[in-house]
């Protein structure tokens, strides 16, 4: 009776393995795991790829992430006078989940605040300062531009209620094979509309004032984006989020977030330029042909190549900022896509500010402006002007008026000359310049987005960037194509494009 009983457990236990074999081919859980993946790009989008890579793919996983410059990309910092300051991406807002969620896993801190006071110039004279005295702002405001100030806030909120659905989407491990779809999870069909309009034209239609615009959202999007109000809605929104409060930063430089996931996710940085990505066959001896990808890189040690399951590209495929010869493909897979980058020059100057230049009568010991914004007019040349602080802020630190040399930085379009830098300083202990190709030139209405996916296992982080560009979007879409590489792998399709994802999710979590 009891061998009985055993063997048909056995039966059945055999039979069942039975099952499993013949079901390899459409069983998706037994699929083998892949063996290697490439990432293209160490910035914060090609790490925060790393980290969510080996989440979903666990230890057994080889990764390997390529960078032909600095991890950290356009997160860098400068030394200057014995002090870091940050030259590229630096204001990250409270409600980024993902940036605050790396930063517990790493044990890195937030920045310690430093207290902010905001101005704008015309390129002639400040056409606002803000006072000390909250009240006195809201005054002043409520005086000018009426309740467009209070109207901005809710429509921003509305639009940053909706934005938040993809961190509950992504912690229930869903994944869109498009920026379009993922967008249209979020905020359905207005978010697509907002993002093939102007901020201008979206703004005008939700009864803002042109004035308003002018004087106030104009300022903003220069200093976020270097662009005037004719930014895309959505990128515009994300832009006038970055103008709330409770802003914050990485204490010791927003780079760290890069290494510390490239430490954390165990992956091993290759210090290679990638010059060329191919897809190859191998004939396997059990079941069909199975393809791979090759890439070519130049590194310390000259030319070389490897082979890899899966490769996810992390930096734009634009000119100027990638080079990536993709062959063998069917439809070819252009090297840059249409569309450029906009440049956008910091200069960092240590130096003593002329305060003449911003037409203030403010004597320098009263001058304690940390951000000088500007209106889109001839006469401004430069984007913005901002007091510096440095990474690590030191013990009892306070910001000093203008009667002392320190380090501003200002953003411009084109590079200063020494001349104009003359007329904004009225000394210079030392200059440094740092010439991005910082975000997308963005003009909707636009073409379709580039694609998430380039071919089966090929992925193409940086196309969100032409939605919004900043480091949490970078990192939505580290944790997008984590999820949907994964999905695509095992061949779980129903965690991948699901409709009305917001309304089946509602009362879980
Ligand atoms: C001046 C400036 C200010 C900004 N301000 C903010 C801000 O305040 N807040 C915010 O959230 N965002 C800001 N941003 C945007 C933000 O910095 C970017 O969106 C984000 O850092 C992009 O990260 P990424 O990893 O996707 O791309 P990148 O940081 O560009 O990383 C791509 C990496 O790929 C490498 N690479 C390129 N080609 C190859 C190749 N062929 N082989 C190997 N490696 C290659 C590059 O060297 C680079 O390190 C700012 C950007 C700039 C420039
Ligand atoms: C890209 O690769 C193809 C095939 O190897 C080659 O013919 C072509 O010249 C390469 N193009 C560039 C720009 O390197
Ligand atoms: C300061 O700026 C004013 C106004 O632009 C300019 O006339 C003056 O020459 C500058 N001062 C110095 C010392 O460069
Ligand atoms: C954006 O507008 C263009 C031109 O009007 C149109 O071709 C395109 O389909 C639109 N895209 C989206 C996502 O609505």
């Amino acid at each position: 009776m009891a061998l009985r009983h055993l063997s048909v457990k056995a039966f059945l236990f055999l039979g069942l393995c039975q099952i499993g074999r013949r079901g390899l081919a459409s069983a998706p859980e037994v699929r083998e795991a892949p063996r290697k993946i490439a990432i293209i790009g160490g910035g914060i989008g090609g790490t925060a790829t790393a980290f969510f890579l080996r989440q979903e793919f666990g230890p057994a996983v080889k990764i390997e992430v390529f960078e032909a410059g600095t991890v950290g990309g356009r997160l860098a910092t400068e030394n200057i006078g014995g002090h870091e300051y940050e030259t590229g991406g630096s204001i990250i807002h409270p409600l980024n989940l993902h940036m605050k969620h790396f930063l517990d896993k790493l044990g890195l801190s937030v920045r310690a605040d430093v207290s902010s006071k905001m101005a704008i110039f015309d390129g002639k004279e400040l056409t606002f300062e803000e006072s000390d005295w909250y009240l006195v702002n809201v005054i002043r405001m409520l005086w000018r531009y009426g309740l467009n100030f209070i109207r901005m806030h809710m429509w921003v909120e509305g639009i940053l209620d909706k934005f938040m659905r993809i961190y509950q989407y992504q912690q229930f491990s869903y994944s869109f094979s498009s920026v379009e779809k993922m967008l249209h999870a979020m905020g359905g069909d207005s978010f697509l509309t907002l993002v093939n309009q102007t901020l201008e034209e979206a703004m005008l239609a939700e009864g803002f004032s042109q004035v308003f615009l002018n004087d106030i959202v104009t300022p903003v999007t220069r200093v976020n984006y270097g662009q005037t109000v004719r930014i895309n809605g959505f990128v515009g929104a994300v832009s006038l989020a970055g103008a709330s409060s409770g802003l914050w930063a990485v204490d010791g430089g927003n780079k760290l977030v890069c290494s510390g996931l490239l430490y954390h996710s165990k992956a091993e940085v290759v210090p290679a330029r990638v010059t060329a990505i191919s897809m190859k066959t191998r004939p396997s001896k059990t079941g069909p042909v199975t393809s791979f990808y090759e890439v070519n890189y130049i590194g310390e040690s000259g030319a070389a190549h490897s082979t890899y399951d899966i490769v996810v590209v992390a930096t734009p495929l634009h000119q100027g900022l990638s080079d990536i010869n993709f062959s063998g493909f069917s439809p070819p897979i252009p090297s840059h896509f249409p569309g450029r980058y906009h440049q956008t020059v910091a200069t960092l100057v240590h130096g003593l500010l002329n305060l003449s230049y911003l037409g203030t009568t403010l004597k320098p010991e009263d001058f304690y402006i940390s951000d000088v914004l500007t209106l889109d007019k001839k006469a401004s040349e430069i984007h913005s002007l901002s007091s510096l602080d440095p990474v690590k802020i030191p013990k009892g630190y306070t910001r000093s008026s203008a009667t002392q040399s320190k380090v501003w930085k200002i953003f411009s379009s084109q590079p200063l000359s020494q001349k104009h830098l003359q007329q904004i300083f009225l000394s210079q202990e030392s200059v440094f310049e740092k010439r991005w190709l910082a975000y997308p030139s963005y003009s909707p209405p636009q073409r379709r987005t580039p694609p998430f996916i380039l071919h089966d296992r090929l992925y193409y982080l940086n196309a969100v960037e032409w939605a919004a560009s900043a480091m949490e979007m970078s990192a939505i879409s580290a944790r997008n194509l984590a999820l949907l590489a994964h999905h695509r792998w095992y061949e779980q399709t129903a965690k991948i494009d699901q409709e009305d994802l917001h309304t089946r999710l509602r009362g879980e979590l």
